[in-house]
C-alpha cells in the first residue's frame, strides 16, 4: 500500500469525517464557534449549513469530544428517515432515554421526553438535541421540532436545538410554513467551500497529522489543480488527493506534480469532479495562472 512508500501512519486524505484531521480555516474556527455557542449558551435555535463535504459532520464530531458533560446532555440525531418512525422516536434514540426496541406511542414518548426536561432542569443540565443533515427530516419533523422547544419550566426553554445542513435546509426555513421555526433561529452560520490559500495548507495539514517523515510532496501547480477541480470543497480534495498519492504510487514517485494530478482527476469521475461544476470565480485564475506557467490547458488537458 501507499502508506508505506510515504512513510504515512495513516491515510493522510480518507473521506471519513474524522476530527483529528481538522484544518481551521477561518471559517471553519467561525462555524465551530457558532455551534459551540449553539450549544453551550444559545436559547433558541442554531442553524449551521454549508456546502456539500465542506465539514459539517467534522466540525460536529470535534465539538462532541469538547463538551462539558458534566453540565450538558447532548444528543445527536444524524441521518434520520422519518419514514421509519416518528421524529419523536429518533430524539428519545439520540437522548437515550428510549431503546427503539418497543412499540411505543407518541404521547407516552412525550410524556418521557417533558419529565426527563424538567429532571435535568431541576438538576441544573441543560439538554441540547443536535440534528445534522437537517435538510433531510422535512418540514414536518421541523415543525415537529419547533413543538419540542416550547416545553419549558418558569421562563427557561429547556430543549436547545442545533440544526446543521446543507444549504437546502435554508430553503425549507423559507417556507412560510415553517416561518415560526424559522423566527426562532438565533443564530446562524454558512460554510463556503475553501479558497486556494486554505486548499494549499488544508492539503499540507493533512499531510503532516497522517505523520511519518515528509517524503511527500505535493508541487504548487498539482495543487492548483486539485483546487481547480474540487473547487475547494474538502471532500472533493481528499478524493483528488487520495487517487493522486496513488497515482505517484504506482509510478513509484514521491511527487505529486502536474501531471500526477491531471492523471488523478482524469481518473476520477464518480461522484468527484463531474458533480462539482460550480466553478469559482477564484477556480478560474487559478486555472490561468497554470496556463500561463505551464501552456497546458488543465480542462482540455482532463476532458479533451
Ligand atoms: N476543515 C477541515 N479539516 C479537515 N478535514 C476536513 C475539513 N472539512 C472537511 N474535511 C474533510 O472533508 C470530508 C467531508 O467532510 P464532512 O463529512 O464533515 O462534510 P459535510 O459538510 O458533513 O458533508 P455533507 O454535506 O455530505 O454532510 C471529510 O473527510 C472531512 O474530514
Ligand atoms: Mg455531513
Amino acid at each position: 500500500m501507499y502508506l508505506n512508500h510515504f512513510g504515512f501512519k495513516e491515510k493522510p486524505f480518507s473521506i471519513t469525517p474524522d476530527p483529528d484531521f481538522l484544518y481551521f480555516s477561518d471559517q471553519h474556527k467561525a462555524a465551530l464557534a457558532m455551534l459551540e455557542y449553539g450549544v453551550l449558551e444559545q436559547s433558541g435555535i442554531t442553524v449551521v449549513t454549508g456546502e456539500v463535504g465542506c465539514g459539517k459532520t467534522t466540525l460536529i464530531r470535534h465539538l462532541l469530544r469538547r463538551i462539558p458533560y458534566d453540565k450538558l446532555t447532548v444528543g445527536l440525531i444524524s441521518n434520520v428517515h422519518t419514514s421509519l418512525g416518528s421524529l419523536l422516536h429518533w430524539v428519545m434514540l439520540a437522548l437515550k432515554l428510549y431503546e427503539g426496541k418497543e412499540e411505543v406511542s407518541s404521547l407516552r414518548l412525550f410524556s418521557e421526553l417533558q419529565e426527563f426536561l424538567v429532571r435535568e432542569y431541576a438538576g441544573g443540565r441543560r439538554v441540547v438535541l443536535i440534528v445534522d443533515e437537517a435538510q433531510n427530516i422535512g418540514a414536518a419533523a421541523l415543525e415537529e421540532l419547533r413543538m419540542l422547544t416550547n416545553i419549558n419550566a418558569d421562563k427557561d426553554e429547556l430543549l436547545q436545538i442545533v440544526l446543521v445542513g446543507q444549504p437546502q435546509l435554508l430553503k425549507l426555513l423559507e417556507q412560510p410554513e415553517l416561518a415560526q421555526i424559522a423566527q426562532r433561529v438565533t443564530a446562524e452560520y454558512h460554510l463556503e467551500p475553501l479558497n486556494i490559500t486554505e486548499t494549499l495548507a488544508y492539503i499540507r495539514h493533512r499531510l503532516q497529522v497522517a505523520g511519518g517523515p515528509p517524503t511527500v510532496r505535493f508541487d504548487i501547480q498539482a495543487a492548483h489543480v486539485i483546487y481547480y477541480f474540487s473547487c475547494g470543497v474538502p471532500r472533493l480534495i481528499n478524493t483528488l488527493c487520495d487517487h493522486a498519492l496513488v497515482v505517484a504510487y504506482a509510478n513509484n514517485r514521491k511527487t505529486v506534480d502536474l501531471e500526477t494530478a491531471l492523471d488523478a482527476v482524469r481518473q476520477k469521475r464518480i461522484g468527484g469532479v463531474e458533480r462539482f461544476r460550480k466553478r469559482t470565480e477564484e477556480a478560474e485564475n487559478t486555472k490561468q495562472v497554470i496556463q500561463a506557467a505551464t501552456g497546458i490547458d488543465i480542462e482540455v488537458a482532463v476532458n479533451g
